[in-house]
């Protein structure tokens, strides 16, 4: 009997369907070689469904998908509705509720894409930033006072718990470990302002390095790490850090990795249900064209296997679109690949099956 993973697919909104569509494309072509099999169960979450019926997230849905063994998304995010609206009631409901703690994003060169660093290859861009993905300033703590007066206060606080600080740094660790590349973990903070938070994060971080004495534990400054970014990104292997500073320096990474088209992201739970997304959102305008780059969803599927403990199909997909970036793309961006999107996805699946 072959092995079966049940996928709980949310193709969502704008070009999500075209790319996730992609990404089932090659895990076929992969199962199929490696000999396990992928049942689908797809899910209309998104803003169509939202504009039709009011509705997020229904009632149901949380305790639905901890049935299955992963998520594949593919964006969240409508012109038609409100900026926030999906974004908290579909994608982070879904993180906090089935506490998906960690945000696994790594952030690698691939050869033949052009990076807007100079002198940079991909042997100088390769590390992962680990964001903690359900707590700080995405908690929603907080409040306004006196709204729309002169006298307006708005609070928005920064959740930090010894328990969620302690868990994503332990991931961090143990990946790191697993990773063995330089074993060097650096921490992502801002110890010399935020110091009631970033003193938490610190005190753990050296605490629970003491069980991991291979691993080099390392700390930069946030806003010195955009510098390094650019500067000098040979120097990372993983990063930890918190959920505002992930977002935010995981777009940076996207950027020197050639840019959205390629970055992509897994929201892990580690005892329970993971999801991997692209993490370049719905690109409405690129709807329905057959413009949109699919490798970042193809990576994400990639990413989707490894976790699911396929490791080598896993690591065959990426090869895959390294030799996709490497011989055949124009560039990275929606409409200007040389290749429409279902050329792309036929590509890596043919590259897949040949390997
Ligand atoms: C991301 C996105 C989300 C985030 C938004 C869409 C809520 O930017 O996955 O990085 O801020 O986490
Ligand atoms: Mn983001």
């Amino acid at each position: 009997m072959s092995k079966t993973y049940n996928i709980a697919v949310i193709p969502g909104d704008g070009t999500g369907p075209e790319v996730v569509a992609e990404g089932i494309k090659v895990m076929n072509a992969v199962s199929e070689k490696a000999g396990f099999k992928v049942d689908l169960t797809y899910f209309d979450f998104g803003g169509e469904r939202y504009l039709k019926t009011g509705e997020t997230l229904p009632e149901s849905a949380i305790e639905e998908l901890k049935q299955f063994d992963a998520m594949y998304l593919g964006a969240i995010g409508h012109p038609d509705v409100k900026p926030g609206i999906l974004e908290k009631g579909i994608l982070l409901e879904l993180r906090f509720k089935l506490d998906q703690y960690i945000n696994l994003r790594p952030v690698k060169l691939f050869p033949g894409i052009d990076c807007p660093i100079k002198d940079k290859a991909p042997e100088h861009i390769d590390f992962v930033v680990v964001r903690e993905n359900t707590e700080g300033l995405y908690a929603g703590a907080g409040g306004v006072l006196k709204k729309g007066t002169p006298d307006e206060v708005a609070i928005q606080e920064s959740i930090n718990t010894r328990k969620g600080v302690e868990r994503c740094i332990r991931y961090a660790y143990e990946y790191c470990k697993k990773r063995n590349k330089d074993n060097k973990l650096t921490l992502c903070g801002k110890t010399n302002v935020l110091t009631f938070a970033f003193d938490l994060w610190e005190r753990t971080f050296y605490e629970v390095a003491k069980e991991y004495p291979g691993i080099k534990p390392d700390y930069a400054h946030v806003d010195a790490i955009t510098m390094w970014f650019v500067k000098n990104p040979e120097w990372f292997d993983v990063i930890v850090t918190d959920n505002m500073f992930g977002d935010i320096i995981t777009d940076l990474g996207a950027m020197i990795q050639g840019g959205m088209g390629i970055a992509a992201g897994g929201n892990i739970n580690p005892e329970g249900v993971s999801m991997f997304e692209p993490i370049g959102g719905s690109a409405p305008k690129y709807k329905g064209q057959n413009k949109i780059n699919p490798l970042a969803a193809i990576c994400a599927a990639g990413i989707m296997l490894e976790h699911l403990g396929e490791e080598k199909s896993g690591k065959e997909i990426e090869e895959a679109v390294m030799k996709v970036t490497a011989n055949h793309l124009k560039s990275l961006a929606a409409g200007k690949m040389g290749l429409s999107t279902t050329e792309v996805g036929d590509l890596v699946a043919k590259y897949v099956s040949e390997l």
